[in-house]
């Protein structure tokens, strides 16, 4: 698909030139309809991918010609460390950003979807992520002008590198690229390796030239950014967790029509539905792609090597208690039955 679009420099400009007119109500009619821009960094052929798909198809739909969403994949509008801050200025309306990247926005707290070892399946997720600590999260969006829409699924991670990463004692001295989250940060010290927070779109490239030795990520995102073309070893340690906050605008949001906006959570509903259904198979199928490549080498990690490694990462939850709050720490423990 093609899709033109302004440079990121130029809407970056308009947003901050015509910032205070996301205050105005829009005026939502047959001649001009409310345009949502959808910017995201990953893949279309991933859960978030073909999810903002599904809710351009779902709001269009049904919002009969009064709504278009256009959505900006492969961090071709913005990329990490610029998405946020054009949000809040209204260049963008619509982002999913992975939940470990709240903290530059100043809500650390999403870092406890970072923890190691916290969810062992996506059931235990999903009683965080709609339960009470997930409205309280959404709550505190609101504070930078932000409202948060939807949870989405994408899965568990896997470590990469170009030699074997199955205990901690093969990390030492590794670099290796994390998303800008202080407990992925720990999360890589306390293995003995170094940390490098890098742009998504940055990854491929720094995984090529030996900026970095290795990364994590889920296999969807692995294998739709070819790193298995760069990375010789993959090890299933399902240590942690990439889900999506769906995030808005809320002067944008609380200026809409209340009937759209109405038709806007239902597709929005609906669409995310589709997507947490669809990231599972998504995964396995990137694994077996990745497995078909012959380029990298799949490890999984026997039971102790699987113990190793969690007994290694507990230190990393003592750590950043109060980074993520106590209570909120508490009452997710309580949800997940998460223990050392
Ligand atoms: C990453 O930056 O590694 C991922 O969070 C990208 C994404 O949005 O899944």
């Amino acid at each position: 698909m093609t899709i033109q679009h302004p440079s990121r420099r130029d809407v970056l400009t308009a947003g901050a030139a015509v910032a205070g007119a996301v205050a105005i109500p829009f005026m939502a009619s047959a001649q001009s309809p409310v345009v949502i821009k959808f910017s995201h960094v990953v893949a279309e052929n991933t859960p978030k991918g073909k999810g903002s798909l599904k809710f351009k198809e779902l709001a269009e739909e049904r919002a009969k010609g009064r709504v278009k969403v256009e959505v900006y994949p492969n961090s071709s509008l913005f990329k990490d460390g610029e998405e946020m801050e054009a949000l809040q200025l209204g260049s963008v309306q619509m982002l999913a950003p992975s939940l470990a990247k709240f903290g530059p926005l100043g809500v650390r707290e999403f870092e406890v979807f970072d923890l190691p070892y916290i969810f062992d399946n996506a059931a235990e997720l999903h009683k965080v992520t709609e339960g009470p600590v997930g409205a309280q999260l959404f709550k505190k969006l609101e504070g930078k002008g932000v409202v948060g829409l939807a949870y989405w699924d994408n899965g568990f991670k896997v470590m990469s590198a170009n030699k074997s990463i199955k205990v901690p004692a093969d990390y030492k001295g590794l670099k290796m690229r994390i998303q800008s989250s202080k407990v992925l940060g720990d999360q890589m010290k306390a293995l003995g390796a170094i940390p490098q927070v890098m742009a998504f779109s940055e990854v491929y490239q720094a995984l090529q030239t030996g900026v970095v030795d290795g990364t994590e990520n889920t296999p969807s995102n692995f294998y739709t950014q070819k790193m298995h073309e760069v990375q010789k070893f993959l090890a299933l340690t399902n240590h942690g967790y990439i889900g999506y906050a769906v995030i808005t605008n809320k002067k944008f949001w609380d200026g809409l029509p209340a009937d759209l906006r109405t038709t806007l959570q239902g597709a929005m509903k609906d669409a995310t539905k589709y997507a947490n259904d669809i990231a599972q198979k998504e995964n396995d199928e990137a694994l077996e792609a990745v497995r078909k490549s012959g380029k990298t080498q799949i490890l999984t990690p026997t039971a102790q090597e699987k113990a190793d490694m969690k007994k290694a990462l507990a230190v990393v939850h003592k750590e950043n208690e109060s980074r993520v709050g106590k209570d909120i720490l508490a009452e997710v423990y309580k949800a997940t039955g998460y223990k050392s």
